[in-house]
């Protein structure tokens, strides 16, 4: 079965009322390949959501940037994924090396919020991807395959799973993956998803490369073979990121 491309864009925690609205008006007015050819996600900060969620294009979908857990109630700060439900968002990302690093997140934990979330009915881009240390160490496939792993323990459904691999090194670095780089780690990812789910996770879920991906980079690495799409963030608050949806085509 052919894995539709995906495009997400995780606009992290930058923006103002006004630039998101003339973000949103610029994907809008887009001339970009169809449903059927790519499947567009966007991931403002959960204070403009409901802004965003109103006033995009159809055609492209909204993502929140974390969720909760579990059930909410008493967790100041936090968002649950009923709230996102009731608010109609149908999809998030979990797991994204910022928040592993900087508000240690286990694999545990974010394996516990994929299957929570999914359990409410949202759909998960899920992040794995090493340091530049584990990389450089020879441990970058142990790394990954750890955090996919917590992610499989916990669910039996992967029909509403996106793997992002996202290298914390070519992260808002500039230094992107080569396109090698890049399939070796999505093949690996494959072939692990092959022997320790099954074979049709294995050919089924998109598995999408996020890392200092741009309008001159996206054609390349998106023709390789097991890249399925990208998660992109600096690139996905400006113009270029319709370049990118177009890397679909
Ligand atoms: O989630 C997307 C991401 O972490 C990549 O960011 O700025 O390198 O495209 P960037």
């Amino acid at each position: 079965m052919a894995r539709k491309f995906f495009v997400g864009g995780n606009w992290k925690c930058n923006g103002t009322a006004e630039e998101v609205k003339k973000i949103v008006n610029t994907l809008n007015e887009a001339q970009v390949p169809s449903q059927d050819v790519v499947e567009v996600v966007v991931s403002p900060p959960y204070v403009f959501l409901p802004l965003v969620k109103s006033t995009l294009r159809s055609d492209f979908h909204v993502a929140a940037q974390n969720c909760w857990v579990k059930k909410g109630g008493a967790f100041t700060g936090e968002v649950s994924a009923e709230m996102l439900v009731n608010l109609d968002i149908p999809w998030v990302i979990l797991g994204h090396s910022e928040r592993r690093a900087l508000l240690n997140e286990s694999n545990e934990f974010v394996g516990d919020k994929v299957a929570y979330a999914l359990a409410q009915g949202l759909k998960v881009i899920a992040c794995v991807g090493e340091t530049l240390e584990q990389r450089e160490a020879g441990s970058t496939m142990d790394v990954v395959a750890a955090q996919t792993k917590a992610i499989a323990d916990r669910v039996s459904n992967w029909s509403n799973v996106v793997i992002a691999y996202e290298p914390v090194w070519a992260i808002g670095t500039g230094k992107v993956a080569s396109p090698a780089q890049a399939q070796e780690v999505h093949d690996e990812l494959r072939k692990w998803l092959a022997k320790n789910v099954s074979d049709d996770v294995a050919a089924t879920t998109r598995i999408i490369y996020g890392g200092s991906v741009n309008g001159g980079n996206c054609k390349e690495l998106g023709g390789q073979a097991d890249v399925d799409g990208f998660l992109v963030g600096g690139a996905s608050l400006k113009p270029e990121f319709i370049d990118i949806i177009k890397a679909a085509e």
